[in-house]
């Protein structure tokens, strides 16, 4: 299988830069710079190398270098950013602070004639961020572009194939960004550009079939993409030795549990246990009106049920997570294995030791996972799916969470979700839900005086979900989902819609 090299300098893009290889058919791979060798490099058959960027300097001696070897290694490189520097400077280039013409976001960059730029118009803005910046140039070396402020604002070697720019080609805000990275890939790298994500499954299952082989492995499933997905990539590697344990915390959605039980065990044939967990989840919540407290309360019950089933199971080596690449972020990156931080896998107790912890899909975007999910059968529906957080319907209610509340909520939820199915939107939004309000209001009913609670609907767009804008949802959708909701759900008397933007909001209600 061709693949690129994806050197890590200790950038904040790169797995975005391995992303977009990827989106280009072609196979990347990450490492740090400090964890492969020219030796290790030169034995894999690359087809190309990429240089990520990275904070430091190239010029202080404790930064992140490379073996000038590689300038020799008949393997294309392109540098970027921090890696731009660093290529030059192996190869005797000068790179000096940049005192008068540190360049941060989009720049006007002129483009002159080089293989990477092929078929680009002469300038176009670029995302740049760097203090430094290359002076002087060796022998060999060529200026490919430049800013008003940054005379090389790229470099070839055409000889040996060695290309550096100095702006960020990965990021959306940088024009021709994709055409750029096309060029290095196919016209410089001759990289064929047939790689599938069917051919990641397959490297993975045969990955964790060879190394879990004869070891038990459990999981904590929670219906969610992430988890699914994993499970099913594990499961079609390790079979019945991948054990998955569905906590059902009675906080799920309308006929999720269910739904959920079937779908693993019966149709996609999981060695699934569910745990009817609920009761106990609702006396320890039992007059809890804290959200935070709400949150310490589920998580180590949580724990607990899923110690006790994992206890049952008798010895486990492995724990598997659906860690995704957006989930190191948020937990800071690092090289060691990191817990996912939600509160269904965080801190287990040491007590639950296992030799290894695997995380089949940490280097995914979760667009990818969807994908990675439908082609090892997981229902559209499943894989498409909005985001639940982990502490379910117990964070879209504000105030005492009783039996009789999680009622309201879970109907006018799944009222107001069949709404938003039916009216086959063109743009539907990222995530949508019903919440229950602790406040109740006096209503009219067939002449009858109510004193009902407010239900708050609430629908985002978003792509990250660390903002969002409240959708726009049609006035007619609305009035459909607010009649529906106080004729068909006792208890309600009023239906309202958020219209908060996060910040200042966040997308749940606790
Ligand atoms: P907020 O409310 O923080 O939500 O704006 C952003 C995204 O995170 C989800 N969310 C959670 N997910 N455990 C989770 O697993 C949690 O405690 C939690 N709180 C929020 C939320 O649904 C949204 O997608």
């Amino acid at each position: 299988m061709e693949k690129i090299l994806v050197l890590d300098f200790g950038g904040q893009y790169d797995q975005l830069i391995a992303r977009r290889v990827r989106e280009q058919r072609v196979f990347a791979e990450i490492k740090p710079y400090n964890k492969i060798s020219l030796y290790e490099i030169k034995n894999a058959a690359y087809k190309g190398i990429i240089f990520t960027g990275g904070p430091n300097s190239v010029y202080d001696d404790s930064s992140p270098r490379f073996d000038k070897g590689i300038l020799n290694a008949g393997i294309p490189v392109l540098g970027i950013c921090y890696g731009h520097q660093l290529l030059a400077f192996l190869a005797g280039a000068k790179v000096s602070p940049a005192l008068d013409g540190s360049e941060y976001g989009k720049t006007q960059v002129r483009f002159y004639g080089s293989p990477l730029f092929d078929g680009l118009p002469e300038t176009a803005a670029c995302w740049m961020s760097h203090t430094d910046r290359i002076e002087q140039l060796p022998d060999g070396l060529e200026i490919t572009a430049s800013t008003d402020k940054c005379c090389c604002a790229a470099f070839c070697d055409r000889r040996r194939r060695l290309y550096g720019v100095q702006f960020h080609p990965e990021v959306t805000h940088t024009e021709y960004g994709a055409q750029i990275l096309a060029n290095f890939l196919f016209g410089v790298c001759g990289c064929s550009g047939d790689w599938r994500m069917e051919d990641f499954i397959e490297s993975s299952v045969e990955k964790y079939r060879a190394s879990l082989s004869g070891k038990r492995v459990l999981l904590a499933l929670s219906g969610g993409v992430d988890s699914s997905a994993a499970a099913l990539l594990l499961h079609r590697a390790i079979g019945e030795n991948l054990v998955c344990v569905f906590v059902d915390h009675g906080l799920l959605r309308k006929n999720e549990g269910d739904y959920a039980e079937r779908t693993f065990k019966k149709e996609l044939g999981l060695n699934l246990i569910r745990v009817n967990a609920g009761e106990r989840f609702l006396s320890k919540l039992r007059g809890v009106t804290d959200p935070e407290k709400k949150r310490r309360i589920i998580g180590a019950e949580f724990i607990r049920v899923f110690e006790k089933e994992a206890k049952k199971l008798g010895k486990i080596d492995v724990l598997a997570q659906g860690t995704i690449y957006p989930d190191i972020v948020e937990s800071g990156k690092g090289d060691s294995a990191v817990i996912k931080s939600h509160h269904n896998v965080g801190g287990l107790p040491e007590t639950m030791a296992f030799e290894e912890i695997v995380e089949p899909l940490r280097e995914l975007f979760k667009d990818e996972v969807r994908q990675v999910g439908e082609r090892l059968g997981l229902p559209r529906r499943l894989a498409m799916r909005q985001p639940f957080p982990g502490p379910g319907l117990a964070v879209r209610i504000a105030g005492e969470i009783t039996e009789e509340r999680l009622r309201m909520v879970r109907e006018a939820d799944a009222i107001f979700r069949e709404e938003i199915k039916n009216a086959d939107l063109d743009a539907p939004p990222d995530q949508y839900f019903a919440a229950l309000t602790d406040t109740k209001s006096v209503g009219v009913m067939g002449d009858k005086r109510t004193y009902g609670y407010i239900i708050a609907l609430r629908a985002v767009t978003t792509d990250d979900f660390m903002t969002a804008e409240w959708t726009r949802l049609p006035f007619d959708l609305l009035e459909r989902a607010g009649s529906r909701i106080t004729n068909e759900v006792a208890g309600v008397s009023r239906v309202v819609y958020d219209i908060t933007g996060k910040p200042p909001a966040t997308v749940e209600f606790e």
